[in-house]
């Protein structure tokens, strides 16, 4: 299975320090954010990885390189516009229109570093179309978030909603299986939340359409790193573990 490492974002709420520094390059302990990712993927054997890059991010190539160093195979491909998350994902349409594939946002933090091996297990045993990693979050308007049907089936998701309008405590944590047909859904799908191509809405397509899709519960720690608060806790969990 290959890799696909969406890194494009703006990091607004994390400026000034994204102005010059992407936020998948911020340091938890001793290394960025995007290289846990990578090692996570590594664990699992995913070593062909796709990093979607845009505008002020050149510095996540000097950072990366080739991937020799952290024994992987990277390609880069630029999102030109930022106008969603599922855009980034078609970003890299010709690279990983074959086969399924794995996408973990370059931005999250995740302990312990096995926890890909259970949802890509998960998926396969099931022949998923699409397995979406989920955990309860306290906070909704930070997540897609979905509704469980019977036997790990998503029956329905909305991308940051109010609490009161929350279908269940179970967000999406930015780890994703999906098989190709992804790619229609995202051609189909029109701008939502912030008015933003959202992955949530291509994945509900996804749904509608009776594509088998299924949620998978992670447990251990997920922090979204969004902010300078996300960024300290991560650091604070980090040397506590
Ligand atoms: C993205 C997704 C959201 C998901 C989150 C996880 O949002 O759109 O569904 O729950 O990642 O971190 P973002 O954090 O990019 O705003």
């Amino acid at each position: 299975m290959k890799g696909l490492i969406p890194a494009a974002g703006r990091g607004a709420r994390l400026e000034p320090i994204t102005l010059a520094i992407p936020k998948e390059l911020l340091m938890v302990g001793d290394k960025a954010i995007i290289e846990y990712v990578i090692d996570a993927m590594k664990q699992v054997s995913i070593t062909e990885i796709t990093v979607v890059v845009g505008w002020r991010k050149h510095a996540i190539l000097d950072y990366l390189g080739s991937g020799e160093r952290l024994g992987v195979k990277l390609t880069y491909v630029v999102q030109d516009k930022r106008d969603g998350l599922a855009k980034a994902v078609s970003a890299g349409k010709h690279i990983n229109h074959d086969e399924p594939f794995m996408v973990v946002l370059g931005d999250n933090f995740f302990y312990p570093k096995t926890f890909l091996q259970d949802i890509l297990s998960f998926h396969e045993k099931k022949k998923a179309d699409a397995t979406i990693g989920v955990t309860k979050v306290e906070d909704p308007t930070r997540h897609g978030i979905i509704k469980p049907g019977e036997g790990n089936r998503i029956i329905d998701l909305i991308e940051k909603p109010k609490p009161s309008d929350a279908p269940s405590k179970l967000g999406c944590i930015g780890i994703y299986i999906f098989n190709p047909v992804i790619f229609e859904a995202i051609e189909k799908t029109k701008p939502g939340f912030n008015n933003e191509y959202q992955l949530t809405d291509a994945i509900k397509i996804l749904v509608k359409e009776k594509y088998k899709v299924y949620y998978r519960e992670i447990k251990g720690k997920h922090i979204d790193v969004g902010t300078i608060n996300d960024l300290k806790n991560a650091n604070t969990f980090l040397s506590q573990h």
